[in-house]
């Protein structure tokens, strides 16, 4: 028999049925509260609200998990590639060999982009924030490509349009980068796999010979594929909420790149590492600011720790801080920050304020790290995470297509004046 929840208010009792996921988890479903009651809920934050079912991400906060399309997190990250968890997550199951080649070739054919893109991007200034950059330069390409401002378009046009963003991707997140430094921007090399290629036109001078280092590309696809997903975030929601409307593809992928952008959310990765050094070049006291981040008067938080869902550990961030050990042994990386970070970590674990409030180090904390042994610059951090998370968004924005999802328009308590008459200026 199906479970059911009852609410009484006003001495009525409504009752409403109660849903439960493939792994338990339960939930009230409301869809029919206000037209039976004339109420509505009030959960700021979203902090208790299933704004979809989903199959694509399951993940227990509680117990540190994480799935992809059931796929353990620590398998993929040890056994998958990148470009494979990207079409297992978009397309529902793990790729044969067949399907993961034509996936491949069809990706590295759509890796050009439009040569009058390259107008837009001289239009920025050389110190834009490369994240501003790359959500501009994807909400371009509904310039590029008017049809996908067709909702009813047929499936094959949609499917273009998720190879064209994945291959495009590197290309527009390294001419961000490469506006930034005032240096001409490379053109991929089909020849590469999907991560040397993004290093090759991230890295190359035309004054130099580039290699790619096998090391760094390996440790890439690693980090790439820890972020690729993580169900309903800020930005996931943002891209699903754009796309229920029927806004383009492109620009609902650009919503979720600026809501990414945020210290809150991807941004984090980019402060952990501005913190750190703030911390070594303060004499590396990391007492003094684990002291500020419990100080109620103090604005200031410890960047990289707590989650709104994980509350005892982020298996991401276990998987990274073994990554960065081993990345930044194999390259013969001393990062002083490094040890900061550890002594930070280990001080915050034995706090009683942290450990009250269940913060943990969370997936940025430990990513900037790794990127910095790989030469990445600290401004380009949440460009990474954005290059990771791309198949999720995609694969959340495509999920929310085909359940015919009705547009995103949450409700309000309205708290403001009741009517009133309109006062002329000279009464004022
Ligand atoms: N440093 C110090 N205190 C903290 C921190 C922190 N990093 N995070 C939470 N708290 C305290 C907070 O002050 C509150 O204390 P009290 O109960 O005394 O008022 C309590 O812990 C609960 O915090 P909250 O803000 O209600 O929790 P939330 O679920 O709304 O926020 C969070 C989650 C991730 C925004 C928050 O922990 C935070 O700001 N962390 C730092 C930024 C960060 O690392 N973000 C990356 C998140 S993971 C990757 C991603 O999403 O992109």
């Amino acid at each position: 028999m199906s479970e059911s929840a009852k609410l009484s208010f006003k001495g009525q009792d409504y009752e409403f049925p109660v849903i439960t996921g493939t792994e338990n988890e339960s939930a009230i479903d409301i869809a029919k509260l206000r037209a039976t009651s004339g109420l509505i809920t009030l959960d700021p934050g979203y902090k208790n609200t299933g704004a979809t079912t989903s199959a694509i991400t399951f993940l227990d906060g509680e117990e540190g998990i994480l799935r992809y399309r059931g796929y353990r997190i620590e398998d993929l990250a040890e056994k998958s590639t990148f470009l494979e968890v990207s079409y297992l997550l978009i397309y529902g199951e793990l790729p044969t060999q067949a399907q993961y080649e034509d996936f491949s070739k069809e990706i590295t054919h759509h890796t050009l982009v439009h040569e009058d893109i390259k107008k837009i991007l001289e239009g920025f200034p050389s110190n834009a924030h490369p994240m501003g950059v790359l959500s501009s330069m994807i909400c371009a390409l509904t310039a590029f490509y008017p049809d996908s401002l067709n909702p009813n378009r047929s499936e094959e046009e949609v499917n273009l349009s998720i190879i064209r963003l994945i291959a495009k991707m590197p290309t527009f997140a390294t001419w961000a980068y490469k506006n930034e430094m005032g240096h001409p921007v490379n053109y991929p090399d089909n020849s590469l796999d999907y991560c040397s290629n993004f290093l090759k036109m991230m890295f190359a001078l035309p004054a130099e010979k580039y290699d790619v280092d096998p090391i760094v590309s390996a440790a890439l696809d690693k980090l790439l594929i820890l972020h690729a997903d993580h169900e309903q975030n800020c930005s996931t929601s943002t891209v699903r909420i754009v796309g229920s409307s029927q806004a383009s593809i492109y620009a609902s992928i650009s919503a979720g790149i600026n809501a990414l952008w945020g210290p809150l959310h991807g941004g984090a990765n980019q402060s952990v590492i501005e913190m750190l050094e703030a911390i070594k070049a303060d004499g590396g006291d990391a007492k003094k600011y684990l002291d500020k981040a419990k100080d109620k008067n103090d604005p200031f938080r410890l960047m990289g720790f707590g989650h709104r869902v994980y509350k005892n550990f982020d298996p991401r961030a276990k998987i990274i801080k073994k990554a960065a050990d081993d990345v930044l042994a194999k390259l013969g990386v001393n990062d002083p920050v490094l040890d900061i970070a550890k002594e930070l970590e280990h001080a915050a674990l034995n706090d009683q304020y942290f450990i009250d409030r269940q913060l943990y180090p969370n997936v940025d904390f430990y990513s900037g790290i790794i990127y910095r042994a790989l030469g990445i610059p600290t401004d380009m951090f949440t460009v990474m995470f954005a290059l990771g998370r791309l198949p999720g968004w995609i694969a959340q924005w495509k999920e929310m297509r085909e359940n015919g999802e009705p547009i995103g328009r949450p409700r309000q308590v309205y708290t403001g004046a009741n009517e009133r008459d309109y006062v002329s200026m000279n009464k004022r």
